[in-house]
């Protein structure tokens, strides 16, 4: 199987699968070959729980997995799409960016249409299992819109920690969120 080198921050190698298979998801690695997929499940609802700066288009979507794909050849992030493997459809997509980003660590969503099913929980163990297997490190970070309920909640419950002080970004308050490899 062809493999990835991917370098964080400390130096630390690791190796990206293309494709990470699950039970009911699989984890693919970013490729542009999957834009209008992409821009097609990335629905109104989505885009307001991600609260993203302007609507999305198809041309501001090419250019936004343009430069994720750059980030990613230059080893600053780990990207992967999720398929659900009943219809092989791109559902959403999961990410981890290294120490630089203001957003923090993770970056996530799934089309409203396929939430409650579980497919979160497999996405989020399955990368989690990759980064963590392959760096020294010993936890990454989430900052989630303190009005986004159901992604809160759902990262309490996959044993994502609280921190206590808010993250103030244009104008919007994020709560903090840990998540440690020994809770894995
Ligand atoms: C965040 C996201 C990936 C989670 O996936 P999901 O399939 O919806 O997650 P789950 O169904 O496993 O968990 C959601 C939980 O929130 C609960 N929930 C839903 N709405 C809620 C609300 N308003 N208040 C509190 N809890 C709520 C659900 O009942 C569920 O908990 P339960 O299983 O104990 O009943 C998905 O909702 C999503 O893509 N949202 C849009 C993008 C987004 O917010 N990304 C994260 C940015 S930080």
């Amino acid at each position: 199987m062809q493999v990835n080198k991917l370098k964080t921050n400390n130096n630390n190698i690791y190796f990206l699968p293309p494709e990470i298979p699950g039970k009911i998801i699989t984890l693919k690695l970013i490729s542009l070959d999957y834009t209008q997929e992409y821009f097609c499940m990335l629905s109104k609802t989505v885009q307001n729980m991600i609260n993203v700066s302007s609507p999305a288009t198809l041309e501001n979507t090419k250019k936004f997995l343009q430069k994720r794909y750059n980030l990613y050849l230059k080893n600053k992030i780990i990207f992967y799409f999720i398929f659900d493997n009943k219809n092989n459809n791109l559902i959403g997509k999961i990410e981890i960016r290294n120490n630089k980003n203001k957003k923090g660590h993770l970056g996530s969503w799934i089309n409203e249409n396929y939430w409650g099913s579980g497919r979160y929980k497999e996405a989020l163990n399955l990368i989690s299992k990759l980064y963590f297997f392959n760096t020294k490190t010993q936890f990454y970070t989430a900052q989630i819109h303190e009005e986004n309920l159901r992604s809160l909640h759902a990262h309490l419950k996959y044993k994502f920690k609280l921190l206590k002080k808010f993250t103030l970004r244009d104008g919007r308050r994020y709560y903090n969120l840990v998540f440690y490899k020994k809770d894995l």
